[in-house]
């Protein structure tokens, strides 16, 4: 790899329906190249996962670090829980499957994790000290939690139990568009779940990432927690952008 290349990283999200890649400038958090995205197979066993991360590396006929996020803890590269994956994840050596499969090293992280780095280095939260909270609504909800810009990783307040739901059952995307709620419902949802997470964690800022910070507009008057609400920098990029600093040997 050239010095002029040192600071890039191909970042890679493994999502519920597609899995998308892009090179990305550590330094700057920007997306180098066009991101790709490919359909998640189904079913989402480790092995066609895998099959698909190697062909976005080859696509960029990528041969440096690989950072890739996806949904789940990951305790010392192992699965350990499955809320949104295929089951045959379980326990599963996940930077083992993919550096196999790509033939280049790959450092794997929980998806919102990753966003949640983004946001920090770059984005919504940059600057930001005292308790940190980034939570995606998307397919599932994902959490992110950062003490004076500390990842505390593995958080799964989207398992958190709110009124003898998930979190996730609660108030995802998915819930919004499956019950066709309209913005300023779903946003109550969205209230109760962090108004139950406020009670736990008392986060000085929560910041809100996944496709529908686009939408932030439409359903953050509903929400009433005593910390400030914001809507994500990155909106979807976070978790490729994030994916490429978690491998970053720099950061
Ligand atoms: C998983 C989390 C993940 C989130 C977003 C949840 O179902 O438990 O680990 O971050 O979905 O993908």
């Amino acid at each position: 790899m050239s010095k002029a290349q040192e600071h890039l990283v191909l970042g890679i999200d493994v999502g519920g329906s597609g899995i998308k890649g892009a090179i990305v400038d550590v330094k700057t958090g920007a997306l180098v190249s066009k991101r790709i995205r490919v359909k998640t197979p189904d079913p989402a066993d480790p092995k066609a996962v895998a099959k698909v991360v190697a062909r976005i590396v080859r696509h960029f006929k990528w041969k440096g670090p690989v950072g890739c996020g996806m949904p789940g803890p990951i305790k010392n590269g192992r699965v350990r829980a499955l809320a949104n994956l295929d089951s045959s994840w379980l326990e599963v050596n996940a930077p083992a499957v993919y550096t196999k499969a790509c033939g280049c090293p790959v450092t794997v992280i929980n998806d919102a994790d990753a966003a949640g780095l983004a946001e920090m280095r770059f984005g919504a939260g940059k600057g930001r000290k005292g308790v940190v909270i980034l939570t995606t609504l998307g397919t599932g909800i994902g959490s992110a939690v950062f003490v004076n810009g500390h990842l505390v990783p593995n958080t799964e307040f989207g398992q958190m139990e709110v009124r003898g739901k998930s979190a996730e059952q609660r108030a995802s995307a998915r819930v919004r568009k499956a019950r066709n709620l309209s913005w300023k419902n779903w946003g109550k949802r969205v209230d109760t779940v962090l108004r139950a997470l406020e009670q736990v964690m008392w986060p000085d800022v929560i910041i809100i990432g996944g496709g529908v910070s686009r939408k932030a507009s439409r359903f953050l008057p509903a929400i009433t927690t005593e910390a400030e609400v914001v809507p994500a920098h990155f909106r979807n990029e976070a978790g490729i952008v994030g994916a490429a600093l978690a491998a970053s040997p720099r950061s």
